[in-house]
């Protein structure tokens, strides 16, 4: 998926756990690496002058990759927490997003985060939808590479929910998953991404944030947001 580039042209290295749609998962017929966080890169790289590389890599592995200098950013849907801002750089908040829970389209009992004490709960390992699920008394907690096997789970009846991020669970329901299971009402809404550098580079954080306010300014966020959630 690399793109030819112009001699002499800087790469940056993107990580993202590249199954993760809407944000960043693979073209099935062009094998191409697609989603928001894809084309907000794409731009943030065109206002720096530098070409995109996306590095498809566990979600738990992103922060390891990023200390160890296999990838200069981690653009993945990854929720800015306070743990996290321990380890590495944060930019500024670029989209505002929350948890959700995800249960077979018959059951009628879970309604609330509460309501899943004592019960089995899919999610992605090392995601913010792990911990939470982890707080849940009594919870039985299986974690999963990618959050589409921890739906498989779901369907397969090896789990009772899926905790994981409101839009991606809302994008995996309206692409078909909706046959098999639906969202409960409670939305935990209380989280933001951003995109991550190592604690050194400073100069890369700053310049990040300024594309990012260029392509706020020039509409060219507003573009890619509405192709990949609508109005
Ligand atoms: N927002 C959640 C977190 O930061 C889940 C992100 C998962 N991202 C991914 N590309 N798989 O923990």
């Amino acid at each position: 998926n690399q793109p030819a580039q112009p001699a002499g042209a800087k790469v940056l290295k993107v990580g993202a756990e590249a199954t993760f749609p809407p944000f960043e998962f693979q073209d099935e017929k062009s094998k191409e690496y697609v989603g928001f966080d894809v084309d907000m890169m794409k731009a943030i790289g065109k206002q720096m002058g530098v070409e995109v590389q996306i590095v498809n890599t566990a979600f738990d592995g992103l922060i390891p990759a990023l200390e160890g200098g296999q990838i200069d950013v981690i653009a993945s849907a990854m929720t800015i927490t306070d743990e996290r801002a321990k380890k590495v750089n944060f930019s500024k908040p670029y989209y505002q997003a929350g948890l959700s829970m995800v249960v077979k389209a018959d059951n009628d009992t879970v309604k609330t985060f509460k309501d899943l004490e004592g019960k089995r709960i899919a999610v992605q390992i090392g995601t913010t939808g792990a911990a939470q699920a982890r707080k849940i008394k009594d919870a039985k907690v299986r974690e999963f590479n990618s959050a589409s096997e921890a739906y498989l789970e779901l369907k397969a009846g090896g789990a009772d929910a899926v905790v994981n991020d409101l839009p991606v669970n809302q994008y995996f329901l309206t692409k078909g998953g909706d046959k098999d299971a639906k969202l409960v009402g409670e939305i935990l809404d209380a989280e933001e991404y951003g995109i991550a550098v190592t604690k050194k580079n400073t100069e890369l954080a700053g310049k990040i944030n300024k594309a990012l306010d260029e392509l706020k300014q020039n509409g060219e966020y507003a573009k890619i947001y509405e192709k990949w959630f609508g109005k």
